[in-house]
């Protein structure tokens, strides 16, 4: 099992795509661990886009993760990570393939709807800067139902 980080972006909360974003990776047969709605401060964007620091997009990138509440998330399952890019579609939803997040609901490139980690180490390092100890560890092990 690993896990990965996923974000549904702030255009995504805007545009009221959270539950179908959600839904398609519960229908996949990944299982949720961690979930908050959280208003990403600068701070937090310059932790989470470090590597992108930069490159050209970066101001723009920074501006637009900051603008309005997004939805941070850990989600588990067999090769989580490749999972879920692989879900999400390529980074241009012009070029995302028809069935993918992206491919299906987005066409900025900005504005591209969802963030997944692109590896077990950024997947971790990512989800420390939105989740406390406690938060991570609350989802999993699950409990035995009564
Ligand atoms: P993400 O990190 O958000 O999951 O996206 P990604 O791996 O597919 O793409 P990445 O190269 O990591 O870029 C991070 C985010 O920066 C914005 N971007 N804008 N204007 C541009 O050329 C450009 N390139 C990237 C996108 O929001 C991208 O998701
Ligand atoms: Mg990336």
């Amino acid at each position: 099992m690993s896990r990965t980080f996923v974000m549904v972006k702030p255009d995504g909360v805007r545009r009221g795509l959270v539950g179908r974003i959600v839904a398609r990776l519960e229908a996949k047969g990944l299982a949720l661990t961690a979930l908050k709605l959280v208003a990403v401060s600068p701070a937090m964007a310059a932790q989470h886009y470090e590597e992108h620091r930069d490159k050209p997009f970066y101001p723009e990138l920074v501006q637009f993760i900051t603008a309005g509440p997004a939805v941070a998330m850990v989600w588990e399952g067999r090769e989580a990570v490749a999972v879920v890019r692989g879900l999400m579609g390529v980074t241009d939803p012009a070029k995302a393939a028809p069935g993918t997040i992206r491919g299906d609901w987005a066409l900025s490139i900005t504005e591209n709807l969802v963030h997944g980690a692109d590896g077990e180490a950024s997947a971790d390092r990512e989800m420390r800067i939105y989740f406390s100890d406690a938060e991570l560890s609350a989802g999993t092990p699950r409990r035995p139902r009564d």
